[in-house]
């Protein structure tokens, strides 16, 4: 029997899939690569390229391998590009999203590991955030996401699908083989690394006067690896019959921008340079999780999530790649 993986060439798909496949799992990838790299997979990983809203190519994968629980990272995942073409993250991660459910049932898939995101929460009313709290996402990719949760409950209660939904907040760091490369990069952490590496002059921080102690965003990092735990864990719940949810991944523990920066230049030695610009409109001051209740139902606990780790671990891997995966 076989998990298939969406988005299995991506950042936090290809790490997941290098854990599953350490545990003895069987792995099959679905990947469209319009953000993922084929070199983030080994070889012999079992590899289709092409849309999960292509049901003609889903149901071929399943009939092929035996699919018998999913997890479906792949997304278009970027805040900003989003706010400017909304109509590509709703026909990419809804329109598709949906086909691609449609299919997995057809095909008799019924367990389902979904990556939602702390994004769906907005400007939250409450800090840490727990998973009860009011969902009104600032952008239209928080908004395709919090689609995507509330298709699932539907078609959980309709269909008899069972899933984890994983609200992570913010994916960083990286293991020996696979760190984090988007093209654009808009992520803080490797952009921080990258002007310690010198790719960059400087790092640009959005935003200095926010209100919290040093006037810059306060964000929750978590392990990419304590991530890719978090699914296994979750894929293990489905299996033994555990009811479907919506967990947030985080470590409870949020970081400025520029406790971060200090934190990078220690670890890494390097100066490196900043330069402060506006705020990033949608972006809210203060996004830390209440993550209690992965502990509980999953038995989840980060353990490589501390800020150094996470920083040394992807400087670490942007050195050996200093320009990511080759093509
Ligand atoms: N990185 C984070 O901090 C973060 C936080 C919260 C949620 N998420 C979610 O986690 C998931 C993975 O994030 P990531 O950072 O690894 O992103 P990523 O862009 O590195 O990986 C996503 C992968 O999905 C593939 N993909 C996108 N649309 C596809 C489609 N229609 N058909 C087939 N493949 C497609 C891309 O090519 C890419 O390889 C996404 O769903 C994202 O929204 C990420």
């Amino acid at each position: 029997m076989t998990v298939l993986v969406t988005g299995g060439a991506g950042y936090i798909g290809s790490v997941t899939v290098e854990r599953l496949r350490a545990k003895g799992e069987q792995v099959v990838v679905l990947d469209d690569l319009a953000r993922g790299h084929r070199a983030a997979l080994d070889p012999d990983v079992p590899f289709f390229h092409g849309r999960v809203g292509d049901r003609a190519l889903v149901a071929r994968i399943a009939a092929e391998h035996k699919i018998e629980a999913c997890i479906h990272f792949a997304a278009l995942a970027f805040v900003g590009e989003s706010v400017v073409e909304p109509a590509k993250y709703f026909e990419n991660n809804v329109e598709q999203g949906v086909a691609f459910l449609g299919e997995l049932l057809a095909a008799g898939v019924r367990r389902v590991v979904f990556s939602s995101t702390c994004a769906t929460y907005g400007e939250p009313e409450q800090v840490p955030i727990p998973e009860q709290s009011p969902q009104w996402p600032t952008n239209p990719y928080g908004w395709s996401k919090l689609v995507m949760e509330r298709v699932l409950d539907s078609y959980g209660r309709a269909y008899g699908l069972k899933f984890v939904s994983l609200r992570y907040f913010n994916a960083s760091g990286a293991t020996e083989r696979r760190g984090e490369h988007h093209e654009p990069e808009s992520h803080l952490v490797p952009n921080v690394l990258a002007a310690a590496l010198g790719k960059k002059h400087e790092v640009a921080v959005f935003g200095n006067q926010y209100p919290t102690p040093d006037g810059t965003a306060i964000r929750d990092y978590v392990h990419v690896a304590d991530l890719a735990e978090a699914h296994i864990s979750a894929l293990g719940h489905l299996r033994q019959g555990g009811e479907s949810d919506f967990l947030n991944l985080g470590t409870g523990q949020g970081y400025s921008v520029l406790e971060l920066i200090e934190c990078a230049r220690r670890v890494t030695g390097s100066p490196i340079p900043m330069r402060i610009e506006g705020p990033r409109s949608g972006d809210p001051p203060r996004l830390v999780a209440d993550a209690r209740r992965a502990r509980a139902v999953l038995g989840w606990q980060p353990v490589m999530s501390d800020l150094p780790s996470i920083l040394r671990s992807q400087w670490e891997w942007q050195k050996k790649h200093p320009r990511g995966y080759e093509k």
